[in-house]
């Protein structure tokens, strides 16, 4: 009997569920400390939640080759760690007060000991990858780390200035999308793939990622942070300059120009309020084009694994672009 073509959000949870919940119990053993802490802090991340999007792209990778082994449940754990602490990290960084619906970890325990806590995290990270005993996956995961960093390190260097599309993309690439490739490129590390479909998989990651940044830049700007479960209209107040943005400098009028660059200046709506930011951008349709852009990166990411042969897992993989592009947190 042929399968469906499609497959929904609750199918593909279905399928994982039982590693994501393993998944779960490692990240759980994996960040007890005898710094009670660290422990709390790593507790606290952890029943915080989040969509764990990235290990289900890394579960799916290697299921795409039937891998079967522990791997993968390890490996899943150490890609949700690795994201925990880049947003603790991040959340110091922008001096945020809320994620995923609770006070920022920075909040509850201060800088200092939140900027230890994400170190830590790392480390942890490191020591679980150490078991898979494969230089390449060290490799992908050091170079993965210090993109990100770097990543986050150019973007503070460009707070408060209007940048160039290329740089905003390169930029994104570095803090998010590299990691999502990551996840597809272990996925097909554990299952043995070929190069090609190794390639094929880690640009699917990098076309999902690029699509997912700049959906969650949209949504700084469109949602609510009751449904976001973070700050809204953050990347502004904080200097940052996103894709919507972008397209409306290259569009609009010199005093509209400088209503943009004065909250960018300021890092907050004092003189220039949210609403005639959000005015000029859909003046110009450029929250639409952000939008179509994140659409045409999520056809992309489809495209790139088109050689694979059908199979459930294969439609998990081309549903994920559609739920990145149309969710609502
Ligand atoms: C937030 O990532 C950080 C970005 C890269 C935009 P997620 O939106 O995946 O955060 P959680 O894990 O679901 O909270
Ligand atoms: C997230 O970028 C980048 C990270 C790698 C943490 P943002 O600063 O937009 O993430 P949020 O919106 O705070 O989750
Ligand atoms: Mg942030
Ligand atoms: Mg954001």
């Amino acid at each position: 009997m042929s399968s469906p073509a499609i497959i929904n959000g609750k199918e593909v949870f279905e399928l994982l569920r039982d590693d994501l919940a393993a998944i779960e119990r490692e990240f759980g053993r994996d960040t007890v400390s005898n710094v009670e802490a660290i422990t709390e802090i790593g507790e606290y991340l952890r029943a915080g939640g989040g969509k764990r999007i990235r290990p289900a792209l890394l579960l799916l990778s290697s299921r795409l080759f039937n891998y079967q082994g522990r791997g993968a449940i390890r490996l899943g754990a150490v890609v949700e760690i690795i994201h925990t602490a880049t947003l603790v990290h991040d959340d110091i960084i922008d001096e945020a007060q809320t994620r995923r619906g609770r006070p920022a970890a920075n909040t509850q325990w201060g800088n200092s000991k939140c900027v230890l806590a994400g170190d830590w995290l790392y480390m942890q990270a490191f020591k679980i990858a150490v078991q898979e005993r494969n230089f390449r996956i060290l490799d992908t995961l050091i170079e993965l780390t210090q993109q990100m960093v770097e990543g986050e390190l150019l973007q503070m260097e460009k707070l408060g200035k209007l940048i160039s599309l290329d740089e905003h993309f390169d930029l994104i690439f570095r803090k998010t999308a590299c990691l999502f490739s990551v996840c597809m490129r272990m996925g097909a590390i554990l299952g043995e793939a070929a190069p090609e479909q190794e390639e094929s998989l880690a640009q699917y990651g990098r076309d999902l990622g690029m699509a997912f940044q700049i959906v969650d830049d949209v949504l700084d700007l469109t949602a609510s942070e009751s449904i976001l479960g973070k700050p809204v209209a953050s990347d502004l107040r904080e200097g940052k300059v996103t894709m919507a943005v972008i397209h409306a400098l290259e569009r609009c009028t010199s005093p509209e120009r400088k209503s943009i660059e004065t909250v960018v200046r300021e890092q907050g709506f004092d003189g220039v309020t949210h609403s005639q930011i959000l005015a000029i951008l859909n003046r110009y349709g450029s929250l639409d084009a952000a939008s179509a852009r994140a659409m045409q990166y999520a056809a992309l990411a489809r495209n790139a694994i088109c050689d694979f042969p059908d199979s459930e897992i294969k439609r998990a993989l081309l549903w994920a672009p559609d739920f990145v592009v149309a969710r609502e947190k």
